[in-house]
Protein backbone atom coordinates (compact mmCIF):
# COMPACT_ATOMS: atom_id res chain seq x y z
CA UNK A 1 0.00 0.00 0.00
CA UNK A 2 2.74 2.30 1.45
CA UNK A 3 4.82 1.63 -2.47
CA UNK A 4 1.54 2.05 -3.83
CA UNK A 5 0.93 5.28 -2.33
CA UNK A 6 4.63 6.05 -3.11
CA UNK A 7 4.27 5.67 -7.16
CA UNK A 8 1.25 6.95 -7.06
CA UNK A 9 2.92 10.59 -5.70
CA UNK A 10 6.14 10.08 -7.74
CA UNK A 11 4.15 9.83 -10.97
CA UNK A 12 1.83 12.74 -9.66
CA UNK A 13 5.17 14.56 -9.40
CA UNK A 14 6.27 13.64 -13.11
CA UNK A 15 2.89 15.05 -14.68
CA UNK A 16 4.06 18.15 -16.07
CA UNK A 17 0.32 19.72 -15.83
CA UNK A 18 -2.18 19.28 -12.99
CA UNK A 19 -5.54 19.47 -13.97
CA UNK A 20 -6.85 22.78 -13.62
CA UNK A 21 -10.43 23.24 -12.95
CA UNK A 22 -12.78 22.48 -15.87
CA UNK A 23 -15.85 23.94 -15.34
CA UNK A 24 -18.93 25.70 -16.62
CA UNK A 25 -21.27 29.09 -15.33
CA UNK A 26 -24.78 27.40 -14.31
CA UNK A 27 -27.92 29.76 -13.20
CA UNK A 28 -30.12 29.28 -10.95
CA UNK A 29 -33.33 29.88 -13.14
CA UNK A 30 -34.71 27.75 -15.77
CA UNK A 31 -37.56 28.38 -17.83
CA UNK A 32 -40.33 29.68 -15.60
CA UNK A 33 -38.76 28.99 -12.64
CA UNK A 34 -35.65 28.19 -10.53
CA UNK A 35 -33.94 24.95 -10.93
CA UNK A 36 -34.73 22.75 -8.28
CA UNK A 37 -32.16 19.66 -6.94
CA UNK A 38 -33.10 17.29 -9.64
CA UNK A 39 -32.48 19.77 -12.23
CA UNK A 40 -28.94 20.24 -10.84
CA UNK A 41 -28.50 16.30 -10.83
CA UNK A 42 -29.73 15.94 -14.47
CA UNK A 43 -27.67 18.89 -15.41
CA UNK A 44 -24.72 18.19 -13.49
CA UNK A 45 -24.97 14.25 -14.66
CA UNK A 46 -25.16 15.48 -18.85
CA UNK A 47 -22.26 17.91 -18.48
CA UNK A 48 -20.01 15.01 -16.82
CA UNK A 49 -20.24 13.16 -19.66
CA UNK A 50 -19.83 15.91 -22.27
CA UNK A 51 -18.96 13.97 -25.55
CA UNK A 52 -15.75 14.51 -26.84
CA UNK A 53 -15.10 16.74 -23.39
CA UNK A 54 -11.07 17.52 -22.10
CA UNK A 55 -10.88 15.17 -18.55
CA UNK A 56 -14.61 13.72 -20.22
CA UNK A 57 -16.66 16.13 -19.15
CA UNK A 58 -17.03 19.46 -16.91
CA UNK A 59 -15.70 18.66 -13.37
CA UNK A 60 -16.40 21.67 -11.67
CA UNK A 61 -19.39 24.54 -11.81
CA UNK A 62 -19.74 27.90 -11.04
CA UNK A 63 -22.79 28.76 -9.46
CA UNK A 64 -23.81 32.79 -8.62
CA UNK A 65 -25.83 32.31 -5.06
CA UNK A 66 -26.05 30.63 -2.00
CA UNK A 67 -29.74 30.96 -1.70
CA UNK A 68 -32.43 28.69 -3.22
CA UNK A 69 -35.25 30.57 -2.90
CA UNK A 70 -34.03 34.80 -3.25
CA UNK A 71 -36.60 36.36 -1.72
CA UNK A 72 -37.48 34.50 1.08
CA UNK A 73 -35.12 32.18 3.96
CA UNK A 74 -31.46 31.19 4.04
CA UNK A 75 -32.29 27.78 2.31
CA UNK A 76 -28.96 26.55 0.87
CA UNK A 77 -28.94 26.39 -3.24
CA UNK A 78 -30.03 22.75 -4.08
CA UNK A 79 -27.07 22.80 -6.20
CA UNK A 80 -25.06 22.03 -3.00
CA UNK A 81 -26.85 18.25 -2.73
CA UNK A 82 -26.94 17.46 -6.55
CA UNK A 83 -23.22 18.43 -6.63
CA UNK A 84 -22.84 15.74 -3.30
CA UNK A 85 -24.95 13.05 -5.12
CA UNK A 86 -22.51 13.42 -8.34
CA UNK A 87 -19.47 14.50 -7.50
CA UNK A 88 -19.72 17.95 -8.98
CA UNK A 89 -17.11 20.31 -7.63
CA UNK A 90 -18.18 23.84 -7.01
CA UNK A 91 -17.12 27.35 -7.46
CA UNK A 92 -19.69 29.39 -4.70
CA UNK A 93 -20.94 32.45 -5.31
CA UNK A 94 -22.54 34.87 -2.68
CA UNK A 95 -24.47 37.77 -4.76
CA UNK A 96 -23.29 41.03 -3.57
CA UNK A 97 -25.04 43.68 -5.57
CA UNK A 98 -28.66 42.94 -3.23
CA UNK A 99 -27.60 45.28 -0.13
CA UNK A 100 -25.60 44.09 3.24
CA UNK A 101 -28.97 42.40 4.37
CA UNK A 102 -29.29 40.50 1.07
CA UNK A 103 -25.41 39.53 1.91
CA UNK A 104 -25.76 38.50 4.90
CA UNK A 105 -28.67 35.56 4.13
CA UNK A 106 -26.00 34.48 1.38
CA UNK A 107 -23.30 34.08 4.23
CA UNK A 108 -26.18 32.46 6.22
CA UNK A 109 -26.86 29.87 3.71
CA UNK A 110 -23.69 29.09 3.29
CA UNK A 111 -22.86 28.45 6.76
CA UNK A 112 -26.15 26.40 6.94
CA UNK A 113 -24.78 24.35 4.13
CA UNK A 114 -21.17 23.59 5.67
CA UNK A 115 -23.28 22.78 8.73
CA UNK A 116 -25.91 20.64 6.96
CA UNK A 117 -23.76 18.77 4.35
CA UNK A 118 -19.87 18.71 6.76
CA UNK A 119 -17.08 17.44 4.54
CA UNK A 120 -18.96 15.81 1.75
CA UNK A 121 -20.09 19.32 0.49
CA UNK A 122 -16.39 20.67 2.11
CA UNK A 123 -14.58 18.68 -0.18
CA UNK A 124 -15.76 19.37 -3.70
CA UNK A 125 -15.48 23.54 -2.97
CA UNK A 126 -12.83 25.02 -5.71
CA UNK A 127 -13.46 28.82 -4.00
CA UNK A 128 -16.12 30.90 -3.41
CA UNK A 129 -16.60 33.95 -5.06
CA UNK A 130 -17.84 37.04 -3.31
CA UNK A 131 -19.93 38.66 -5.97
CA UNK A 132 -19.79 38.69 -9.45
CA UNK A 133 -19.26 42.04 -12.07
CA UNK A 134 -20.19 43.80 -9.19
CA UNK A 135 -17.25 46.53 -10.03
CA UNK A 136 -18.28 46.04 -13.50
CA UNK A 137 -21.80 47.28 -12.78
CA UNK A 138 -20.63 50.18 -10.45
CA UNK A 139 -18.75 52.09 -13.18
CA UNK A 140 -19.38 55.16 -15.25
CA UNK A 141 -19.97 52.45 -18.24
CA UNK A 142 -22.98 50.84 -16.71
CA UNK A 143 -26.00 53.91 -16.80
CA UNK A 144 -26.87 54.87 -13.79
CA UNK A 145 -29.95 52.90 -12.05
CA UNK A 146 -30.04 50.28 -14.81
CA UNK A 147 -27.88 48.10 -13.22
CA UNK A 148 -26.82 48.11 -9.70
CA UNK A 149 -23.35 46.89 -8.82
CA UNK A 150 -21.51 47.67 -5.42
CA UNK A 151 -18.56 49.79 -5.09
CA UNK A 152 -15.08 48.17 -4.05
CA UNK A 153 -14.99 49.09 -0.49
CA UNK A 154 -18.28 47.12 -0.20
CA UNK A 155 -16.93 44.18 -2.02
CA UNK A 156 -13.80 44.63 0.73
CA UNK A 157 -16.08 44.71 3.22
CA UNK A 158 -17.76 41.66 2.07
CA UNK A 159 -14.81 39.69 1.86
CA UNK A 160 -13.60 40.50 5.47
CA UNK A 161 -16.97 39.48 6.77
CA UNK A 162 -16.75 35.95 4.92
CA UNK A 163 -13.38 35.14 5.85
CA UNK A 164 -14.41 35.79 9.95
CA UNK A 165 -17.84 33.99 9.20
CA UNK A 166 -15.92 30.85 8.16
CA UNK A 167 -13.12 30.76 10.11
CA UNK A 168 -14.72 28.97 12.75
CA UNK A 169 -16.19 26.34 10.57
CA UNK A 170 -14.53 23.57 8.24
CA UNK A 171 -14.98 25.64 4.95
CA UNK A 172 -11.40 26.31 4.29
CA UNK A 173 -11.53 27.64 0.71
CA UNK A 174 -9.66 30.48 -1.12
CA UNK A 175 -12.02 33.28 -1.45
CA UNK A 176 -12.06 35.20 -4.68
CA UNK A 177 -14.01 38.11 -6.57
CA UNK A 178 -15.38 37.59 -10.01
CA UNK A 179 -15.27 40.69 -12.46
CA UNK A 180 -14.75 41.93 -15.69
CA UNK A 181 -11.57 42.23 -17.16
CA UNK A 182 -11.88 46.00 -17.59
CA UNK A 183 -13.15 46.46 -13.77
CA UNK A 184 -9.82 44.92 -12.96
CA UNK A 185 -7.93 47.09 -14.67
CA UNK A 186 -9.36 49.82 -12.83
CA UNK A 187 -6.74 50.76 -10.30
CA UNK A 188 -9.78 52.10 -8.26
CA UNK A 189 -10.36 48.72 -7.49
CA UNK A 190 -7.07 48.11 -6.33
CA UNK A 191 -8.20 47.41 -3.04
CA UNK A 192 -10.89 44.20 -3.63
CA UNK A 193 -7.96 42.34 -5.49
CA UNK A 194 -5.71 43.08 -2.57
CA UNK A 195 -8.82 41.48 -0.22
CA UNK A 196 -8.53 38.62 -2.43
CA UNK A 197 -6.81 35.33 -2.09
CA UNK A 198 -7.91 35.10 -6.44
CA UNK A 199 -9.44 37.18 -8.87
CA UNK A 200 -11.93 35.96 -11.46
CA UNK A 201 -11.72 37.30 -14.91
CA UNK A 202 -14.50 37.49 -17.29
CA UNK A 203 -13.42 37.68 -20.83
CA UNK A 204 -15.80 38.30 -24.11
CA UNK A 205 -13.80 39.55 -27.36
CA UNK A 206 -17.63 38.92 -28.80
CA UNK A 207 -18.53 41.88 -26.74
CA UNK A 208 -15.26 44.12 -27.60
CA UNK A 209 -17.14 46.04 -30.22
CA UNK A 210 -14.53 48.72 -30.24
CA UNK A 211 -11.64 46.62 -30.05
CA UNK A 212 -8.79 47.66 -32.38
CA UNK A 213 -8.65 46.93 -35.31
CA UNK A 214 -11.96 44.70 -34.63
CA UNK A 215 -13.61 42.07 -32.72
CA UNK A 216 -13.61 39.81 -35.68
CA UNK A 217 -13.31 36.08 -34.93
CA UNK A 218 -9.52 35.68 -35.98
CA UNK A 219 -9.01 38.26 -33.35
CA UNK A 220 -10.56 36.59 -30.51
CA UNK A 221 -7.07 34.68 -29.67
CA UNK A 222 -5.38 38.27 -29.12
CA UNK A 223 -8.15 39.94 -27.60
CA UNK A 224 -8.30 37.29 -24.94
CA UNK A 225 -4.96 36.92 -24.35
CA UNK A 226 -4.53 40.67 -24.14
CA UNK A 227 -7.14 40.61 -21.43
CA UNK A 228 -5.66 38.01 -19.40
CA UNK A 229 -2.36 39.73 -19.84
CA UNK A 230 -4.03 42.95 -18.37
CA UNK A 231 -5.81 41.04 -15.51
CA UNK A 232 -2.67 39.43 -14.82
CA UNK A 233 -0.61 42.77 -14.14
CA UNK A 234 -3.05 44.17 -11.99
CA UNK A 235 -3.40 41.27 -9.71
CA UNK A 236 -0.86 41.84 -7.28
CA UNK A 237 0.54 37.84 -7.79
CA UNK A 238 -2.89 36.63 -6.94
CA UNK A 239 -3.69 33.65 -9.46
CA UNK A 240 -6.05 34.51 -11.87
CA UNK A 241 -8.95 31.95 -12.60
CA UNK A 242 -11.05 32.54 -16.20
CA UNK A 243 -14.23 32.25 -14.60
CA UNK A 244 -16.33 33.21 -17.50
CA UNK A 245 -15.69 33.18 -21.53
CA UNK A 246 -17.16 31.69 -24.61
CA UNK A 247 -18.52 32.35 -27.71
CA UNK A 248 -22.57 32.50 -28.73
CA UNK A 249 -23.91 29.91 -31.35
CA UNK A 250 -26.48 31.99 -32.50
CA UNK A 251 -27.43 35.89 -32.00
CA UNK A 252 -27.10 39.09 -33.65
CA UNK A 253 -23.62 40.03 -34.59
CA UNK A 254 -21.86 42.27 -32.15
CA UNK A 255 -19.33 44.94 -33.92
CA UNK A 256 -17.72 42.00 -36.29
CA UNK A 257 -17.94 39.64 -33.95
CA UNK A 258 -20.38 36.94 -35.92
CA UNK A 259 -22.45 34.46 -33.53
CA UNK A 260 -22.72 31.04 -34.98
CA UNK A 261 -21.56 27.05 -34.45
CA UNK A 262 -18.65 27.87 -36.40
CA UNK A 263 -17.29 30.79 -34.66
CA UNK A 264 -18.13 28.80 -31.21
CA UNK A 265 -16.43 26.04 -31.91
CA UNK A 266 -13.20 27.62 -33.69
CA UNK A 267 -13.45 30.01 -30.34
CA UNK A 268 -13.37 27.13 -28.48
CA UNK A 269 -10.32 25.36 -30.15
CA UNK A 270 -8.52 28.85 -30.46
CA UNK A 271 -9.20 29.82 -26.99
CA UNK A 272 -10.06 27.41 -24.72
CA UNK A 273 -7.97 24.15 -26.34
CA UNK A 274 -4.78 25.62 -24.98
CA UNK A 275 -5.91 26.37 -21.48
CA UNK A 276 -7.99 23.41 -20.38
CA UNK A 277 -6.24 21.37 -17.83
CA UNK A 278 -3.68 24.39 -17.68
CA UNK A 279 -5.59 27.13 -15.88
CA UNK A 280 -8.43 27.23 -14.12
CA UNK A 281 -11.29 28.01 -16.60
CA UNK A 282 -15.45 27.89 -16.10
CA UNK A 283 -16.70 27.96 -20.31
CA UNK A 284 -19.78 30.20 -20.46
CA UNK A 285 -22.20 28.20 -20.69
CA UNK A 286 -22.78 24.68 -20.95
CA UNK A 287 -26.70 24.86 -21.86
CA UNK A 288 -28.31 27.26 -24.58
CA UNK A 289 -31.44 29.90 -24.00
CA UNK A 290 -34.11 29.71 -25.96
CA UNK A 291 -32.38 33.33 -26.66
CA UNK A 292 -34.31 34.50 -29.61
CA UNK A 293 -31.78 37.49 -31.35
CA UNK A 294 -29.84 37.58 -28.11
CA UNK A 295 -26.37 35.72 -28.38
CA UNK A 296 -26.82 31.90 -26.91
CA UNK A 297 -24.02 31.00 -25.68
CA UNK A 298 -24.74 27.34 -24.72
CA UNK A 299 -22.36 24.24 -26.46
CA UNK A 300 -25.67 22.06 -26.24
CA UNK A 301 -28.59 23.38 -27.52
CA UNK A 302 -31.65 24.79 -25.13
CA UNK A 303 -34.43 22.34 -23.94
CA UNK A 304 -33.50 18.59 -23.67
CA UNK A 305 -30.66 18.27 -21.54
CA UNK A 306 -28.03 16.48 -23.37
CA UNK A 307 -24.79 15.68 -23.60
CA UNK A 308 -23.85 16.09 -27.06
CA UNK A 309 -22.39 19.45 -27.79
CA UNK A 310 -23.39 21.30 -31.32
CA UNK A 311 -19.85 20.43 -32.29
CA UNK A 312 -16.51 19.13 -32.08
CA UNK A 313 -15.07 19.97 -28.98
CA UNK A 314 -12.54 17.32 -28.81
CA UNK A 315 -8.73 19.47 -28.94
CA UNK A 316 -6.58 17.84 -30.51
CA UNK A 317 -2.89 18.87 -31.37
CA UNK A 318 -1.95 20.52 -33.98
CA UNK A 319 -1.40 18.38 -37.30
CA UNK A 320 -2.51 15.35 -35.23
CA UNK A 321 -5.87 14.08 -35.75
CA UNK A 322 -5.82 12.83 -32.28
CA UNK A 323 -7.36 14.13 -29.16
CA UNK A 324 -5.13 15.59 -26.48
CA UNK A 325 -6.01 14.18 -22.86
CA UNK A 326 -6.66 16.30 -20.30
CA UNK A 327 -5.43 15.14 -17.30
CA UNK A 328 -8.18 15.08 -14.64
CA UNK A 329 -7.35 16.50 -11.68
CA UNK A 330 -7.87 14.28 -8.27
CA UNK A 331 -6.38 16.24 -5.83
CA UNK A 332 -7.48 19.42 -4.47
CA UNK A 333 -6.62 22.49 -6.22
CA UNK A 334 -3.11 23.24 -6.06
CA UNK A 335 -1.31 25.92 -6.14
CA UNK A 336 -1.31 26.12 -9.98
CA UNK A 337 -4.53 25.44 -10.57
CA UNK A 338 -7.74 25.41 -9.28
CA UNK A 339 -10.11 23.03 -8.77
CA UNK A 340 -9.94 19.01 -10.10
CA UNK A 341 -11.64 16.36 -9.73
CA UNK A 342 -11.57 15.10 -7.15
CA UNK A 343 -10.57 15.92 -3.98
CA UNK A 344 -8.62 14.81 -1.39
CA UNK A 345 -5.64 13.70 -1.84
CA UNK A 346 -3.83 16.78 -2.06
CA UNK A 347 -0.35 15.73 -1.76
CA UNK A 348 -0.02 13.72 -4.86
CA UNK A 349 -2.14 15.64 -7.16
CA UNK A 350 -1.21 18.55 -8.06
CA UNK A 351 1.58 20.20 -10.14
CA UNK A 352 0.39 22.81 -8.85
CA UNK A 353 2.66 23.03 -6.09
CA UNK A 354 5.52 23.33 -8.48
CA UNK A 355 3.66 25.86 -10.89
CA UNK A 356 4.49 29.35 -10.58
CA UNK A 357 1.67 31.37 -9.36
CA UNK A 358 1.55 32.88 -12.91
CA UNK A 359 0.46 29.38 -14.37
CA UNK A 360 -2.78 29.37 -12.36
CA UNK A 361 -4.07 32.40 -13.90
CA UNK A 362 -5.95 32.43 -16.82
CA UNK A 363 -8.27 34.63 -18.76
CA UNK A 364 -11.55 36.12 -18.38
CA UNK A 365 -14.95 35.92 -19.47
CA UNK A 366 -17.96 37.95 -19.06
CA UNK A 367 -19.85 37.13 -16.69
CA UNK A 368 -23.18 38.32 -15.73
CA UNK A 369 -25.82 37.90 -13.65
CA UNK A 370 -28.37 40.52 -14.46
CA UNK A 371 -29.67 42.93 -12.61
CA UNK A 372 -33.09 42.07 -14.11
CA UNK A 373 -32.63 38.46 -12.68
CA UNK A 374 -31.80 40.30 -9.41
CA UNK A 375 -34.90 42.43 -9.32
CA UNK A 376 -36.94 39.52 -9.70
CA UNK A 377 -35.24 37.63 -7.47
CA UNK A 378 -34.22 34.67 -9.30
CA UNK A 379 -30.44 34.69 -8.97
CA UNK A 380 -28.46 31.52 -7.49
CA UNK A 381 -25.56 29.47 -7.86
CA UNK A 382 -22.46 28.49 -6.05
CA UNK A 383 -19.62 26.60 -4.77
CA UNK A 384 -16.40 26.24 -5.03
CA UNK A 385 -13.66 23.90 -4.26
CA UNK A 386 -11.55 24.10 -1.61
CA UNK A 387 -7.91 24.40 -1.26
CA UNK A 388 -6.89 24.94 2.33
CA UNK A 389 -6.09 28.22 3.36
CA UNK A 390 -2.48 27.65 4.04
CA UNK A 391 -2.16 27.19 0.63
CA UNK A 392 -3.96 30.19 0.01
CA UNK A 393 -1.47 32.17 2.07
CA UNK A 394 1.21 30.78 -0.22
CA UNK A 395 -0.06 32.00 -2.90
CA UNK A 396 -0.48 28.83 -3.98
CA UNK A 397 -4.01 28.32 -4.41
CA UNK A 398 -6.12 27.52 -7.56
CA UNK A 399 -9.80 26.83 -7.98
CA UNK A 400 -12.44 28.45 -9.35
CA UNK A 401 -15.06 30.37 -9.52
CA UNK A 402 -18.68 31.03 -9.95
CA UNK A 403 -21.07 32.48 -11.98
CA UNK A 404 -24.64 34.20 -12.19
CA UNK A 405 -27.67 33.01 -12.31
CA UNK A 406 -28.65 32.36 -16.21
CA UNK A 407 -31.09 34.93 -16.91
CA UNK A 408 -34.43 34.48 -18.69
CA UNK A 409 -34.91 37.42 -19.69
CA UNK A 410 -33.18 39.10 -22.73
CA UNK A 411 -34.98 41.69 -23.22
CA UNK A 412 -33.63 44.06 -21.14
CA UNK A 413 -30.31 44.20 -22.56
CA UNK A 414 -29.97 46.56 -24.87
CA UNK A 415 -27.70 48.97 -23.84
CA UNK A 416 -28.05 51.50 -26.74
CA UNK A 417 -26.85 54.42 -24.35
CA UNK A 418 -23.40 52.97 -23.40
CA UNK A 419 -21.52 51.82 -26.12
CA UNK A 420 -18.31 50.13 -26.85
CA UNK A 421 -16.90 47.25 -24.72
CA UNK A 422 -18.93 48.58 -22.13
CA UNK A 423 -22.40 48.36 -23.51
CA UNK A 424 -21.18 44.50 -24.95
CA UNK A 425 -20.30 43.73 -20.94
CA UNK A 426 -23.67 44.91 -20.20
CA UNK A 427 -25.60 43.45 -22.56
CA UNK A 428 -24.06 39.83 -21.93
CA UNK A 429 -25.13 40.49 -18.25
CA UNK A 430 -28.37 40.94 -19.65
CA UNK A 431 -28.45 38.92 -21.85
CA UNK A 432 -27.44 35.75 -19.95
C1 LIG B 1 -13.27 52.60 -11.99
O1 LIG B 1 -13.72 52.09 -10.75
C2 LIG B 1 -14.45 53.00 -9.96
C3 LIG B 1 -14.73 52.29 -8.63
O2 LIG B 1 -15.34 51.03 -8.83
C4 LIG B 1 -15.71 53.42 -10.70
O3 LIG B 1 -16.42 54.37 -9.94
C5 LIG B 1 -15.32 54.04 -12.04
O4 LIG B 1 -16.50 54.32 -12.77
C6 LIG B 1 -14.48 53.05 -12.82
N1 LIG B 1 -14.00 53.68 -14.05
C7 LIG B 1 -14.37 53.25 -15.25
C8 LIG B 1 -13.81 53.97 -16.41
O5 LIG B 1 -15.12 52.29 -15.41
C1 LIG C 1 3.24 29.59 3.48
O1 LIG C 1 2.51 30.44 4.33
C2 LIG C 1 2.77 30.24 5.69
C3 LIG C 1 1.84 31.12 6.44
O2 LIG C 1 1.96 32.43 6.02
C4 LIG C 1 4.23 30.57 5.95
O3 LIG C 1 4.54 30.33 7.31
C5 LIG C 1 5.11 29.69 5.11
O4 LIG C 1 6.45 30.05 5.26
C6 LIG C 1 4.71 29.86 3.65
N1 LIG C 1 5.47 28.93 2.84
C7 LIG C 1 6.05 29.34 1.72
C8 LIG C 1 6.76 28.30 0.97
O5 LIG C 1 5.99 30.50 1.35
Amino acid sequence: MRRALGLAAFAAALTPVLGAAFGYNSGAQKPGGVKNRLDYENEFRAAKALEGAPAGGFTSVRLFTMLQDENAGNNPIEAIPAAIATNMRLLLGLWASAGSAKFDRELEALVTAVNRYGDAFTRLVDGISIGSEDLYRNSDAVEEGSNPGANPQVIVGYIQKVRQRLSSTKLKAPIGHVDTWTAWVNGSNAAVVGACDWIGMDAYPYWQSTALPNNAIEQSPRLFQDALDKTRAASQGRPVWITETGHPVSGRTWGQSVASVENAKRYWHEVGCPRFGREPIWWYKFQGDQAGDQPNFGITPPGQLTSKPLFDISCKPPGSSSPVPIPVSTGRPGAGGPPTASSSSASTSSGARNSPRSDVSSPPSVTTTNSAILLSGTISATSSTATNSPMLLNGTVSATSSSPATNTNGAVLTAGSIGGVWAALLAVVFAV
